[in-house]
C-alpha cells in the first residue's frame, strides 16, 4: 500500500512538473506564426548547452522566415527580423512595448541593471544618467585616454619584441586596456594593475559574463522552472561586495572633495543616491542596490562588447588582406594631419567606421538576428564594410540592423562606444596590422543566451615600423 502511494506520488509529481514546464505551450501557435516545436517540457532547444545561439539563430531564419516563435524553456519569444515590424515595436508603437523581458536573474544587484527595469523605474534612471554618458563629459578625459592607449600600444609592442611580430590573444590585451580606462572614464579613479587577471574589477566582470563557466545544467532548466535560478544564477560574482566598497569609497572622497561637481558618472551616482530617500524614489523602489546596480552594469555595458568589437574588427581584417590595406591608407593619411585621434576629426576615418559597423552586424555582442535579412543586405553573412559608407548608407533599409538597439530603449552607450571604437583603433592600427595564421580559429562558446562568446582566438600581431 505504501509503494503504491510513494509511486501515486512521484507520477503526480512528475506530471505537475512536465505540465508546469508546457504551460505556456500553444500561445506562440495560437498567433499563427511558425515555432520551432517544443520538447516534451524544456522549450524548443532543449539542448541548448551544445548550441551556439546566434548561429542558430540564423539557421531558425532560415528555415522559419523573418517572424517564428521559439520557446526559451517555459517562456514564449517572438523573433522578429523584419525591418519594418522591428521598426513598428521598437519606435512607433514603443508605448506598448516599454519592457525589456522580466527575468529573474537570482541576484537583488544584477535584477536591479537598468535593462531589465520596469519602464516608470527605467525612465528616471534612464534620464538621471544619460547626461554623464554624453560625449561632452568624456573629451574632458583625453589626456587619460592617450595614456591609456600608449600603454596599450606599449604593451602590444612589447609582445611583438625585435620580430616585430607574435601570436596573441587580442582580447586579453583589448581588456586591459579597458578596464584602465574605464575605470577613469567612469569611477575617476586609476587601477594600478589593469593587466593582472585578478584585479577585482577585470575578475568581477569576467565572472559575471561567466567567461570561465563551464555550461551548468541547471541554468537552461531554470529557463522552464524559474525557481532553480537562485541555484544557477544567470550572473553572479564574488567580487560584488568589493566593486560596492570601491564605489562607497570614490563617492565619499568626491563629496569630501572641494572642487564643484564635474557631472560626470561618478557625481550621477552620488545624484541618484541623495534622493533615495525622496518620496519619488521610495514609490518607486529606487534603492542603494539599484544605485549600486547601475554602477557596476554600465562598467559591463562596455567591458565585452567593447573586446569583441576590437577582436573580430582585427579579425576580419587579417582574413581580407586588400581591406585591411584600404583601411591601413586611411589611417596613414590621417595621422599625416593629426598627431593623436581626436573625437571631433573622427568623421575623416569613414572606412574605419565603415569596418567597425559591418563587424559589429557579422559579430554582434548580443544576439540581434534581423542583420543576416538578405532583404535588409546582399550576402548578408559576408564582411563588405562598403554597406556602411555614407554614400551607401541611403540603399540601407532603416532598421535593418539593431547593432545597438533602437527607440528609447536603445544602447545607452552607443554614441561613446562607436566614438571610442574609432579612437582604439585607429591608434592599434597606426602601429600594427594583423594576419591569420595557421592556429587562428573562431570556437563560440555554446549555451550563452545573451552575449556572443568564445574560446581564445589567436592570430598575428605585426609592428608596422
Ligand atoms: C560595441 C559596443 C556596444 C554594443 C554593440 C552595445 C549594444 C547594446 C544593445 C544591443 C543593447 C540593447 C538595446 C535594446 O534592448 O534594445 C544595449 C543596451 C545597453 N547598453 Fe550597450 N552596447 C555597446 C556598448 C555600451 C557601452 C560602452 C555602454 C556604457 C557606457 C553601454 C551601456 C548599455 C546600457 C546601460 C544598456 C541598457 C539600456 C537601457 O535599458 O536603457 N553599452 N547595448
Amino acid at each position: 500500500m505504501i509503494l503504491e502511494i510513494l509511486i501515486a506520488l512521484i507520477l503526480t509529481i512528475v506530471l505537475g512538473v512536465i505540465l508546469y514546464g508546457r504551460w505556456n505551450y500553444g500561445i506562440l501557435e495560437s498567433m499563427g506564426v511558425p515555432v520551432v516545436k517544443p520538447s516534451l517540457f524544456l522549450g524548443s532547444i532543449p539542448d541548448l548547452h551544445k548550441k551556439v545561439i546566434h548561429e542558430q539563430d540564423i539557421e531558425f531564419f532560415k528555415k522559419y522566415g523573418p517572424i517564428y516563435g521559439v520557446y526559451e524553456g517555459r517562456e514564449p519569444f517572438l523573433y522578429i527580423c523584419d525591418a519594418d515590424l522591428v521598426k513598428q515595436v521598437q519606435v512607433a508603437e514603443f508605448d506598448h512595448f516599454r519592457d525589456r523581458r522580466r527575468i529573474d536573474l537570482g541576484d537583488a544587484y544584477f535584477n536591479e541593471m537598468m535593462d531589465f527595469l520596469e519602464y516608470e523605474k527605467w525612465k528616471v534612471i534612464r534620464h538621471q544618467l544619460m547626461p554623464a554618458l554624453s560625449p561632452a563629459k568624456y573629451k574632458r578625459q583625453k589626456q587619460s585616454l592617450d595614456e591609456c592607449l600608449d600603454r596599450f600600444v606599449a604593451n602590444l609592442s612589447k609582445l611583438c619584441g625585435s620580430t616585430k611580430r607574435a601570436n596573441i590573444d587580442l582580447r586579453k590585451e583589448a581588456i586591459t586596456f579597458n578596464v584602465d580606462f574605464t575605470a577613469i572614464h567612469l569611477y575617476g579613479t586609476n587601477v594600478s594593475n589593469p593587466e593582472d587577471e585578478n584585479n577585482f574589477l577585470r575578475k568581477g566582470a569576467s565572472e559575471i559574463m561567466g567567461e570561465a563557466e563551464e555550461f551548468n545544467f541547471l541554468y537552461p532548466l531554470s529557463m522552464s522552472f524559474p525557481i532553480l535560478t537562485k541555484l544557477a544564477p544567470s550572473l553572479k560574482s564574488d567580487s560584488i561586495d568589493k566593486w560596492k566598497e570601491l564605489i562607497t569609497f570614490l563617492m565619499t572622497e568626491r563629496k569630501k572633495s572641494k572642487d564643484p561637481p564635474v557631472g560626470d558618472f561618478l557625481d550621477s551616482l552620488i545624484m541618484l543616491l541623495n534622493k533615495v530617500d525622496t518620496p519619488e524614489f521610495k514609490s518607486l523602489k529606487i534603492t542603494d542596490v539599484t544605485v549600486y546596480a547601475q554602477a557596476i552594469v554600465i562598467f559591463l555595458g562596455g567591458y565585452d562588447t567593447f573586446a569583441t568589437a576590437i577582436v573580430f574588427l582585427a579579425y576580419f581584417l587579417a582574413k581580407a588582406p586588400k581591406i585591411q590595406l584600404k583601411l591601413l591608407q586611411e589611417v596613414d593619411a590621417y595621422f599625416t594631419k593629426h598627431e593623436t585621434v581626436e573625437y571631433e576629426t573622427t568623421s575623416e576615418l569613414p572606412f574605419m567606421s565603415a569596418c567597425i559597423m559591418e563587424t559589429l552586424r557579422l559579430i554582434p555582442a548580443f544576439r540581434i538576428s534581423e542583420r543576416i535579412n538578405p532583404d535588409n543586405f546582399d550576402d548578408p553573412e559576408e564582411f563588405k564594410p562598403e554597406r556602411f559608407l555614407p554614400e551607401n548608407m541611403g540603399n540601407m533599409k532603416p532598421y535593418a540592423s539593431a547593432i545597438f538597439g533602437n527607440g528609447p530603449r536603445n544602447c545607452a552607450g552607443q554614441r561613446f562606444a562607436v566614438d571610442f571604437l574609432k579612437i582604439v583603433a585607429a591608434r592599434l592600427f597606426k602601429d600594427f596590422r594583423f594576419e591569420i595564421s595557421p592556429d587562428t580559429e573562431i570556437k563560440f562558446k555554446t549555451g550563452r543566451m545573451f552575449m556572443v562568446q568564445y574560446h581564445p582566438i589567436y592570430f598575428d600581431l605585426i609592428k608596422r615600423h
